[in-house]
């Protein structure tokens, strides 16, 4: 029975990793060309995801909440790049009770979200540096972005906009993955920016960094999985000033 029971498993993760991998092998430098291949992996992304224990969302949640002083109920949150709504569902599940509007730019990612009923908007659009997201200043007391930094994705040159919209006291967990699938000068190149553009903004006065943790993105890797080398991420929490 036991024997049985964990050949089934090591299947399904095998499966997982299969699902992500692909997701990852489509994953091209370029900025729309990008954002379009989710259409292809919508509907199989959660069960990629989830079945290799995506750890950042609980790690994201958990920073979250606990620079959230007072109760979430009433509280606002975004979840930028929000894809099929994971991070969402983590921050409820970890006690967040208040409302949670979604930005992202694939459609067939929204419509999956949309079937969770987790959020209160959804806006489908493409974040470049030159974007105004379609909300005030000061609307947001949380800001999440998960695994939506890196190359070909979203670029770091977009932060000031996401501070713009976050109320002073808010926090703004976000960060900077390490798939490997791209050349690694890329990759530092991209952090590179994010931490110009980071310490401008401290600089400056708008944020201040709360906390950093580095961690396994996936914690359920066989050996073979492709892009094991690059499974570090970084996660860094700041509040806006
Ligand atoms: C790896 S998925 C992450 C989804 C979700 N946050 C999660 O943690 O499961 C990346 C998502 O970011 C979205 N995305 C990437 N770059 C974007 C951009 N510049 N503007 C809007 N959405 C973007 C993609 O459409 C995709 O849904």
């Amino acid at each position: 029975m036991n024997s049985s029971a964990s050949d089934s498993d090591t299947a399904g993760n095998l499966k997982s990793e299969k699902l992500v991998e692909d997701i990852f092998a489509d994953l091209q430098p370029g900025d729309e060309a990008n954002i379009e291949c989710y259409t292809r992996h919508a509907e199989k992304y959660d069960e990629g995801f989830c079945g290799l224990q995506f750890e950042n969302p609980k790690r994201f949640a958990f920073m979250a909440l606990k620079h959230l002083k007072t109760s979430s109920v009433d509280k606002l949150a975004l979840d930028i790049c929000a894809g099929t709504g994971l991070m969402t569902e983590e921050l409820m599940r970890q006690g967040f009770s208040g409302y949670v509007d979604a930005v992202d730019g694939n459609d067939t990612m929204l419509e999956v979200a949309k079937k969770k009923a987790i959020f209160r908007h959804l806006h489908r659009m493409i974040i470049t540096p030159d974007s105004r997201l379609p909300f005030p200043d000061n609307t947001y007391d949380v800001a999440l972005c998960c695994g939506a930094f890196s190359p070909g994705h979203l670029r770091a040159e977009c932060l000031p906009e996401f501070f713009r919209v976050l109320k002073s006291g808010g926090t703004f967990v976000f960060n900077t993955t390490n798939f490997n699938q791209h050349d690694n000068k890329a990759l530092d190149e991209d952090m590179d920016v994010a931490n110009a553009v980071l310490s401008r903004l401290e600089k400056h006065g708008v944020c201040k960094l709360m906390e950093s943790m580095t961690g396994d993105c996936f914690s359920l890797l066989s050996n073979g999985f492709k892009y094991k080398n690059g499974n570090v991420d970084l996660i860094r929490c700041y509040i806006k000033l």
